[in-house]
């Protein structure tokens, strides 16, 4: 197997550093635009390698895609990540032109690849890789909910005092601030709801500080977050090499599913070693409902500015 990270800064690196030790490949490809980043980042990952137990392959490459050659999976980490007070979207005009620039390069070399898309705003970004190489729906994959799942789930184990693993949580919607949703109705430890445990106003509390999880981090550390983006970028691409068949909130190409067509948004789906292999319904309720379509609103009118960017 071999994967290639598009992308050496901290998410990308993060998210090769967790697909070296996890042994997901022979080969690790990280590719970045600034001369000698990504073999310098190769070689500190490589370095560990005795330290950690790996022998995965970590080659470091500038801008150099014929060295991607043959990937099973690509991750794309590309573009300028937010700074303090900034949205996702504020991202757009720069990083579209990464994305589809980069998404064009990668499938030269490595056609039949699977697409995991990192790069913000992500929802936006899934769908311009989908629309922009052609590819079949179920190659191309958002990462943000698992990442959002996993806010939710540090939120909840503050408040429950129990263990995150023990926590089935997930977080649907779009990967922003406001259109993210927590799902608080269906999330339990171990089969217990949480909702018999926390009350209504503790429960809001930990969906809204699940919502600016990412914008917490970002305050904090004067740029976007990279540990958990990175080891949930490696989750979803573990399912995908080890044909694991997880669900995982993903960022799909909807058809009617959830009640929305033509845009591609947070939904739990089956991923699989052919990329994701199924939408699962949830059976939302109407509250729950109404949030997916205004989410799929803002995703949807995030994506008409990408008429006024994209060329090709
Ligand atoms: C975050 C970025 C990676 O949520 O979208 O931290």
């Amino acid at each position: 197997m071999k994967i290639t990270v598009v992308g050496a800064g901290a998410v990308g690196a993060t998210c090769a550093d967790n697909i070296a030790r996890m042994e997901l490949a022979e080969e690790l490809v990280l590719l970045d635009i600034r001369e000698g980043f990504a073999e310098g980042k190769a070689l500190d990952i490589c370095q560990t390698s005795s330290l950690s137990g790996f022998d995965t392959r970590v080659i470091g490459v500038t801008n150099d895609y014929s060295k991607t050659a043959n990937s099973n999976v690509v991750v794309i980490t590309s573009g300028i990540p937010r700074k303090p007070g900034m949205t996702r979207e504020e991202l757009i005009g720069t990083n579209a032109r990464i994305v589809e620039d980069v998404c064009k390069n990668l499938l030269k070399h490595s056609p039949d690849a699977i697409v995991v898309v990192i790069s913000n705003p992500m929802d936006t970004m899934t769908y311009l890789a989908l629309k922009s190489t052609g590819l079949p729906k179920h190659r191309i994959i958002g990462m943000g909910g698992i990442l959002d799942s996993s806010r939710f789930k540090t939120y909840l184990q503050k408040e429950l005092n129990c263990s995150q693993n023990d926590l089935h949580a997930v977080v649907i919607g779009g990967h922003g601030d406001t259109t993210m949703i927590p799902l608080t109705r269906l999330a339990t430890i171990n089969g217990t709801p949480v909702s018999n445990l926390l009350s209504d106003e503790k429960l809001k509390q930990v969906a809204a500080d699940t919502m600016v999880g990412g914008a917490t981090l970002t305050k904090l550390l004067g740029t976007s977050a990279w540990y958990a983006p990175g080891a949930a970028g490696a989750a979803l691409v573990a399912s995908i090499i080890r044909n694991q068949k997880k669900v995982f909130p993903c960022c799909v190409y909807l058809e009617g599913e959830y009640g929305q067509t033509d845009i591609c948004m947070g939904v739990p789906v089956v991923i699989g070693k052919d990329g994701w292999e199924s939408i699962i319904d949830y059976k939302l309720n109407e509250e729950e409902q109404a949030a997916f379509n205004k989410s799929a609103e803002a995703v949807r009118s995030m994506n008409k500015v990408l008429e006024t960017l994209v060329t090709a």
